[in-house]
């Protein structure tokens, strides 16, 4: 099968597949992928080599504006897109999702629009946003999104599913929306039967890079930069004091709070530990987090939380790659299992490609 991943990031799907077609032999191969920032182009570079002769498409509203004849040439079988969010958030000062170019959900519109009309639609579309896409402007922003695929013939499916519940230590909601062209009689799709799946059929032979809590991937000592500092304005801020944050951090989890791609300090926000119970794995009541030796997760923590290897980070630093790119990367990232997990029951379980 043919992939095209559109805001690719490190490419969060291709790791996916590349694993899966390690374990299983079930190839999907990515041949283009768009990608805007260039640091996230090294990064994918870095650690797909063998992407090295996939189609880099560049910034999407460009490549629409005057490459459909490329998108024609190019045979697709599933598109996958993680599209920016940002739009959601401050649609209410704009026209949102009725505004067509107010959102790049568009931009993946007309590459089906383009497969479509050309007579070759694209059977398979994997989206996934963050979990209030469902809810936004009272839920209008998800019904165009719905209808508009509806209205270009494709059947959607969609849920809300957890990293955490597929072998990764952090809390993660997001909304995978699965879409489809064929007509498939009693298929379902949704969190529970593809956790099921996953979790009945998971063997510790898989590629996957799992854990159960954050404490099985802290290293027990890293370099003194990721300590926290001790500055009284410093701590008073991580605790969540005088700020406006949601978030007030909570320290030493089991399960990480979710990565977010806003900085290096709210990516790490919520996923700070002391390097006692680093250390002995005891948690202690008395600590004071004003005072206490206390340090950040690093991008390689952050990576392996969802689901990349120490490896690619090794590889993206070789590239050139910051750690404060490194962060927000991993904060922007799929979480690779839970896409494993849905690759396996689309494409391996219910064999979707061999139905009409
Ligand atoms: C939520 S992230 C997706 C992460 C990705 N799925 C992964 O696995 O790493 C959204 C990505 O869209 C990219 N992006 C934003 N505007 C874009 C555009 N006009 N064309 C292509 N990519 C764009 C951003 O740079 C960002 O990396």
């Amino acid at each position: 099968m043919n992939h095209l991943e559109l805001f690719a990031g490190i490419g969060g799907l291709s790791r996916a597949a590349e694993l899966l077609y390690k374990d299983f032999g079930t190839s999907i191969s990515t041949i283009a992928y768009s990608e805007i920032d260039k640091h996230a182009i090294k990064t994918y570079r870095a650690i797909h080599p063998s992407h090295k002769y996939s189609l880099s498409m560049g910034d999407l509203i460009e490549w629409n504006q005057t490459k459909d004849e490329q998108t024609r040439s190019l045979d697709i079988d599933l598109l996958s897109g993680g599209f920016p969010c940002q739009t959601f958030s401050s649609a209410g000062k704009r026209a949102g999702m009725l505004d067509p170019r107010g959102t790049l959900f568009y931009e993946i519109l007309h590459i089906l629009e383009v497969k479509l009309q050309q007579g070759k639609p694209i059977p398979y579309i994997l989206l996934e946003n963050v979990r209030g896409l469902t809810t936004h402007d009272k839920g209008n922003t998800f019904r165009t999104i719905k209808t508009s695929l509806e209205n270009l013939g494709y059947t959607v499916y969609w849920d809300l599913f957890n990293a955490a519940d597929y072998k990764l230590a952090q809390n993660r909601n997001r909304l995978i929306i699965f879409a489809t062209t064929k007509s498939l009689p009693s298929f379902t799709f949704n969190s529970t039967v593809v956790k099921n799946t996953f979790n009945r059929d998971y063997s510790k032979d898989w590629s996957l890079t799992t854990q159960t809590k954050v404490r099985d991937i802290l290293k027990p000592t890293v370099d003194p930069k990721y300590n926290l500092s001790k500055s009284p304005s410093y701590r008073s801020y991580i605790l969540g004091e005088n700020t406006t944050y949601r978030t007030v951090p909570k320290f030493d989890r089991d399960i990480a709070a979710t990565l977010t791609c806003k900085s290096d300090r709210r990516a790490s926000m919520g996923n700070y530990y002391t390097l006692d119970y680093i250390q002995t794995g005891n948690r202690d009541s008395s600590v004071d987090y004003k005072t206490a030796d206390l340090r950040k997760i690093t991008p390689t923590e952050s990576f392996l939380l969802q689901g990349f290897r120490e490896e690619d980070v090794k590889l993206a630093r070789s590239a050139g790659v910051s750690d404060t790119q490194l962060y927000k990367q991993a904060g922007n990232t799929y979480s690779v299992n839970m896409f494993y997990a849905v690759l396996y029951y689309l494409f391996l379980d219910q064999r979707i490609q061999e139905k009409q």
